[in-house]
């Protein structure tokens, strides 16, 4: 007979055990795409996205509170983000979140153009953990660089297991839902707001998620228009001959669409452009006015007029119907 060992072996059992616990260990996947929080140089004169990430953590000098899986889709300047690179960067997330034991991602993103991206993702991504954005005003040269506190901040979220599943925003301290937060400083550490929101409110609103919606292929075009008495309303008009499915303006107030606008954007939304009425103060939501039903309008809510105008090609994308679109609207607002 054999004198295998029974398969009961106590030292079998405990081997078996500790190779199940190395490959269930938690970590967190690392993805950087580049950014101030990447640059090399100091003060105002410096090249974001110069560091890859191995690179970065060696510099700063950080240690990670679980280990941690970087990868890097692209290292840009976030002002020429387009939505391409947020293709990119949504299938590298999709691929890393889908390793059993990724406990969340941390997204290091430049911060110009970081508000567009948080709304990509929050609509788009499907995230059964936390997706924590992240960032720095300060390059990682600089004597006073706050990325590595961002980062930190970032990391231990994450393994703290201090956030619901969802996409975040951990900046200079303050811990952001992704929908709402917009930039409202061109050089302050604390950059980023969400001007309708205060951080503890966020985090229990973030259960009600936002509707997860396509990647839109192709992503369809949406205008940024100046909506002002000075400015020409034939600019809709040609906007949509240009391709666009959408307008937003950039109104003054509360949104408020000058009268000199008003058939303008009735014909357009006749025609089948989709116009969302956004405002040029960086502070507080747009409400719904009784214009919106007059002219066919959407009012952009709590949403900046970079995240209204990545929301409007989501949603204009995930549907022809009118009736749909606006109701998939209401959803991404509320
Ligand atoms: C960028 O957006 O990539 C540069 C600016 C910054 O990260 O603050």
């Amino acid at each position: 007979m054999s004198a295998g060992k029974p398969r009961s072996d106590p030292s079998s059992i405990r081997c078996a055990m500790r190779s199940l616990t190395a490959s269930i260990q938690r970590h967190i996947a690392w993805i950087a795409t580049g950014g101030t929080i990447a640059g090399a140089g100091t003060g105002t004169v410096y090249a974001a996205g110069t560091y890859d990430a191995e690179t970065l953590l060696a510099r700063l000098g950080l240690v990670p509170p679980l280990p941690l899986r970087p990868s890097e889709p692209y290292r840009i300047d976030s002002k020429d983000a387009t939505p391409a690179h947020w293709r990119q960067l949504r299938d590298a997330l999709q691929m890393a979140l889908a390793a059993p034991d990724c406990a969340g991602a941390v997204i290091s993103h430049g911060t110009d153009t970081l508000e567009e991206t948080a709304a990509v993702l929050a609509l788009t991504l499907p995230a059964p953990v936390p997706v924590v954005l992240t960032g720095a005003m300060h390059p990682a040269d600089d004597p006073h660089a706050d990325g590595p506190a961002n980062l930190v901040a970032a990391f231990d979220l994450i393994a703290r297991n201090a956030l619901p599943a969802g996409v975040w925003l951990a900046f200079a301290g303050r811990v952001f839902a992704a929908l709402g937060v917009r930039k409202v400083h061109t050089t302050a550490l604390a950059a980023f707001a969400d001007p309708t929101l205060d951080g503890e409110k966020a985090k229990i609103l973030s259960a009600m998620a936002p509707p997860l919606l396509p990647f839109p292929d192709p992503w369809p075009e949406v205008a940024l228009l100046p909506c002002t008495a000075w400015d020409d309303p034939n600019t809709l008009s040609a906007a949509r001959a240009r391709g666009a499915a959408a307008a937003v303006l950039l109104a003054p107030g509360n949104g408020s669409l000058p009268d000199v606008w008003h058939k303008a954007i009735r014909d357009a939304v006749h025609a089948g452009l989709c116009v969302v009425r956004a405002s040029r103060c960086g502070w507080g939501a747009v409400t719904p006015h009784p214009l919106d039903e007059a002219l066919g309008t959407v009012p952009a809510g709590k949403l900046s007029a970079a995240q209204a105008r990545v929301a409007a090609a989501i949603v204009i994308a995930a549907t022809n119907d009118p009736s749909r679109r606006r109701t998939l609207w209401q959803h991404v607002l509320s």
